[in-house]
């Protein structure tokens, strides 16, 4: 087993350790004691006595022996004891609240692991399943699912933490952001939130954005935490928080934006889904069709349609190089009849049964052979607005129809099917504008894997951006014309418009 990642095992260095220690003696001052829950081979300690001395006390704890041995030997000096600990059966409440000392400051790099890799080491090192569960309104409710092991630590930390103590730990900016969440919708905020960028590629040789997590253990009424970029105060960029229930990363971008916070008439669609590319993708080459086996083959063209693939979108590329194959009109479609209408697709598609009939999601259980996810009368719009959700960007481009054939998108795109050219170049000049643009950057952290989803795109009221855009009319003119299903939002722009007439002016050329 990989005991370093088990214990999330990543030593601070100690000129980050001093780094750290002068930006939080800046901010807390004097702490009475500081305590070092998982202290390895103790450098926020030493860090920390180069600090403050013997001005305060020192508590440290490890559950390496190892390591418990070689950082007492360096402390001995200094008069610090490190304590063999499993964080895991520690009453931090009786740690952090005895002897009232009130400026206890918890300082420290906990391991940076989640549970389901410790699963795959076939480690133990995690909460009891009682205690684990026995957090109120932590987002993991079953040993099950995913979740830091730092998460837990530092939320059972700042439960046990006085009012007039501080926490500045280490951690993945995720960790760090979920921590928050969980105390913004449980509890409250804790005062002076704050996130210090760290490189951690350059500190512990690992490609996570992490930061130094500051919060004092004082709840307040304000969920708002400040961003730096680095362990400096000058360096302060945002502010994100909790706005009526939901994160939002930018908290003053989004209060200058929020009217567009209002959900759309249009649905946004992901693309097809058919999970064997190989089989079912294919580029054109001497008029046959090869599919990423390699294997050129005939098909009519009935059930082929272009492609265009996230990487394409991603890079504004509209003109697609390859096709998709697609077996149904809409998600559960009859196939067989395929075999009689296009008897050499047909064969194809049993020729690679193997592949097809073995795909792994559940989706394709008692369904109709070789189908697809991700379709329906949508799909074959000739016109859509699109983008891919796999990019850190809000790029939004107009697809047109490839050869007289509506084009697809793959299930890692999101659009909007239009009726014409003019709507899809509305909707994308509509999504492309300043005020859409920022609105949904202040949704979206960064450094999410996958930042762009469903669900922020869905909140972008295009009713309130044509307003600002001054573009309502055009809108008008495809909203109530039945593309768009009456809704709320269908409503909602009626009365907009009627407010409109009175005071518009002027009339922005449609032409593009
Ligand atoms: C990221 S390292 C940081 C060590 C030290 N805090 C530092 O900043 O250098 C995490 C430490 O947590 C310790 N650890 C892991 N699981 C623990 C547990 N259940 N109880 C106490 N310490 C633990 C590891 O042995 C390791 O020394």
């Amino acid at each position: 087993m990989n005991k370093q990642k088990e214990f999330g095992d990543y030593q601070t260095p100690n000129d980050l350790a001093v780094q750290v220690v002068y930006l939080v003696a800046g901010l807390f001052g004097l702490p009475d004691c500081v305590v070092e829950p998982t202290a390895g081979l103790g450098a926020f300690l030493i860090a920390s006595h180069g600090e403050w001395g013997r001005a305060c006390r020192y508590k440290g704890y490890e559950i390496n022996d190892d390591y418990v041995h070689l950082a007492n030997r360096r402390l001995s000096d200094l008069g610090i004891r490190l304590s063999q600990q499993d964080f895991f059966s520690a009453d931090w409440n009786q740690v952090l609240r005895k002897e009232k000392l009130h400026r206890i400051l918890v300082l420290g790099n906990p391991p940076w692991i989640t549970n389901s890799e410790q699963g795959i080491l076939g480690s133990n090192n995690l909460p009891k399943k009682a205690n684990f569960q026995r957090l109120r309104g932590f987002d993991t409710k079953t040993g099950k699912s995913n979740f830091d092991v730092a998460e837990w630590m530092l939320i059972r930390l700042i439960e046990a933490l006085p009012e007039s103590g501080a926490i500045a730990m280490l951690c993945k900016t995720m960790t760090a952001r979920k921590i928050l969440r969980h105390f913004w919708k449980n509890e409250g905020g804790l005062e002076s939130s704050k996130l210090f960028g760290i490189d951690a590629k350059k500190h512990f040789d690992v490609a996570v954005d992490a930061c130094l997590f500051f919060a004092s253990g004082k709840r307040t009424e304000d969920r708002v935490a400040a961003v730096y970029s680095s362990l400096n105060v000058d360096s302060r960029m945002t502010e994100f928080g909790l706005v009526d229930g939901s994160l939002v990363s930018d908290v003053e971008t989004y209060m200058n934006f929020r009217e567009l916070d209002g959900g759309s008439p249009y649905t946004w669609r992901s693309g097809v889904k058919h999970d064997a590319s190989k089989v079912m993708e294919f580029s054109r080459w001497n008029g046959r069709f090869v599919n990423g086996l390699g294997e050129a083959v005939e098909l009519e063209e009935d059930f082929l349609y272009p492609l265009l693939k996230s990487s394409d979108l991603g890079n504004r590329r509209t003109t697609p190089r390859k096709v998709v194959l697609v077996t149904q009109r809409r998600t559960g479609d009859d196939t067989s009849w395929i075999r009689d209408v296009a008897p050499k697709t047909w064969k194809y598609l049993e020729d690679h049964s193997d592949k097809l009939d073995s795909r792994k999601s559940s989706i394709y259980q008692n369904r109709p052979r070789f189908s697809i996810f991700g379709v329906g009368d949508y799909s074959f719009a000739p016109w859509k607005v699109a983008l891919s959700g796999l990019y850190k960007s809000f790029t939004f481009v107009v697809v047109s129809p490839h050869n007289g054939r509506p084009v697809m998108v793959d299930d890692t795109c999101y659009s909007i099917p239009c009726k014409c050219e003019r709507e899809a170049w509305l909707l994308c000049d509509l999504l492309n504008a300043n005020p859409a643009q920022r609105f949904l950057w202040s949704l979206v952290f960064q450094d999410s894997k996958r930042p762009i989803t469903v669900d922020i795109l869905r909140r972008l009221s295009f009713i309130n951006v044509a307003k600002m855009m001054k573009r309502l009319y055009e809108l008008r003119e495809f909203t109530s014309s039945g593309s768009v299903p009456l809704d709320d939002g269908h409503q909602q722009l009626s009365l907009l418009i009627e407010q409109e007439q009175n005071y518009q002016t002027e009339r922005r050329s449609q032409s593009k």
